[in-house]
């Protein structure tokens, strides 16, 4: 039995490299191409894609994920879940996950990838619960950091928790690039020795050393890699699909895929690239190597959003003096990995911290909800000072139970509240993930009149979204 491959050029390649931009029509015309290529699955849904139909392209998500499903008889589709916050930015209820996760199964997803940025089991149980009751696959993907608790140990300890829960299967979810071979073959021997389930890796290109680690891995035990499709991959995105199917061409992790339909994908991937650079929305600069990841530990997108943030306080000369905070700030933080939201308020902590002269003088909202316990538990003991914990905290309750044990049920209320605009279940948790962009979308969608794209927050999106 060969490796197994799981394409990511429709979400993760996308996302990675130009913002989440494809349209449905873009999407549907290559995943027709690819469904007889032999993959394990197609990454198609999920992530960022939902927030960009919405937001964006004026598109309704749950129509992209039927129309795929339509072009594609035989292959698992895959989607991005982000446990208790689904494919949003905050904990949503029990019923809201449950309805969604049922919805998605409904519309066409074979298997959902759950993830929870801190790796707090918690958040994890009810969209697996959910995912079983309604006959999906349901994989865990345990975000991976760098830190002195992320150790060989506490990866294995997570993967027999994951195993007791349920999930089908593992992945190991390298949002920043950061795994390097050698842990990963340690990495891999180690989940293989005390796991049955079937594992994954899930890395991106930054650093350059990607095709290495999978190699690696793949020779420790890993069973499914996630590649991109040449035209797509690379940079901060995955390795190329095609890469992988002549390497371990006629060896035991022969991949099998059908080079006809991998190329008639990436033809069409290739006109896609084309527009987007030739539009703006693919800078050249996401296309090359960068090593500073490795140095920093911080994914690439975090370091775009940094440069961002900077260069509107106009104070890029604070950049050197921002990266080496982040270290700081996370082990302050109990070592929290740095995947979306993490990303974003560890970032913007250290960008403050720098900027105002005075560590936590300005605390960003989340910060303090973090604090509060409201994401669930920090991997680590908090170690920032306990004068300073105080302070954030205000004398609010700090929680220690599982954040979304304290959320009333929503959907019903929800769908009470909005049942002048919403057509159906769907609509109802497009509303209930992305109220304002969701009702303006429904509302444009059910209007005669079409109102074109509007392509002016392409830099605000950025900001929001870290890697995956
Ligand atoms: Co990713």
């Amino acid at each position: 039995m060969g490796v197994k491959i799981v394409e990511t050029s429709l979400r993760d390649g996308h996302q990675s490299l130009f913002a989440t931009r494809m349209t449905t029509e873009e999407v549907v015309n290559v995943a027709k191409e690819l469904d007889d290529a032999g993959y394990y699955a197609l990454e198609v849904w999920g992530g960022a894609t939902f927030d960009s139909c919405l937001r964006f392209l004026n598109e309704d998500p749950w129509e992209r994920l039927r129309e795929v499903r339509k072009v594609c008889k035989k292959t698992k589709l895959q989607m991005l879940f982000r446990g208790q916050n689904i494919l949003g930015y905050r904990h949503y209820s029990d019923d809201v996950v449950d309805m969604f996760v049922k919805k998605s199964i409904e519309n066409g997803i074979d298997i959902i990838r759950v993830f929870d940025a801190l790796n707090d089991i918690r958040n994890l149980q009810q969209a697996v619960k959910s995912c079983k009751k309604y006959g999906g696959h349901c994989q865990i993907a345990l975000s991976y950091t760098t830190s002195p608790v992320h150790t060989v140990e506490y990866y294995v300890e997570l993967a027999k928790k994951v195993e007791e829960l349920g999930a089908d299967s593992l992945c190991i979810k390298d949002m920043a690039g950061v795994l390097l071979p050698e842990d990963a073959k340690k990495l891999f021997k180690e989940l293989k020795k005390n796991t049955s389930l079937p594992l994954e890796l899930h890395s991106h290109c930054t650093a350059g050393v990607c095709e290495m680690t999978y190699k690696a891995a793949i020779e420790a035990g890993c069973d499914i890699i996630d590649t991109a499709l040449s035209p797509l991959s690379n940079g901060t995105s995955q390795p190329s699909t095609q890469a992988f199917n002549y390497v371990f061409k006629g060896t035991k992790y022969d991949p099998k895929l059908d080079n006809d339909c991998l190329n008639a994908g990436a033809a069409k991937l290739t006109k896609i690239k084309d527009k987007y650079l030739a539009n703006g929305l693919l800078n050249p600069k996401s296309l090359s190597v960068n090593p500073n990841i490795l140095k920093y530990q911080v994914p690439g997108g975090m370091l775009s959003n940094l440069i961002k943030q900077l260069t509107d306080q106009n104070a890029m000369d604070k950049y050197e003096d921002v990266l080496k905070e982040i270290p700081n700030v996370r082990k302050d933080l109990g070592y929290p990995p740095l995947v979306t939201p993490l990303s974003q308020m560890v970032g913007t902590q250290a960008v403050l911290n720098v900027i105002t002269g005075e560590r936590y003088k300005m605390v960003p909202k989340e910060i303090k909800a973090y604090l509060l316990g409201q994401y669930g538990a920090a991997p680590a003991p908090i170690t920032l000072d306990q004068a300073i914990v105080d302070r954030i905290r205000a004398g609010e309750e700090v929680i220690t139970c599982r954040p979304a044990d304290l959320l009333k049920p929503e959907f019903e209320t929800l769908k009470e509240k909005y049942k002048d605009v919403a057509k159906s279940d769907e609509d109802v948790l497009s509303i209930a993930l992305f109220e304002a962009n969701a009702i303006a979308f429904i509302k444009k969608r059910d209007s005669v009149e079409q109102p074109k794209v509007e392509e002016d927050e392409v830099e605000e999106f950025n900001v929001v979204l870290g890697g995956n």
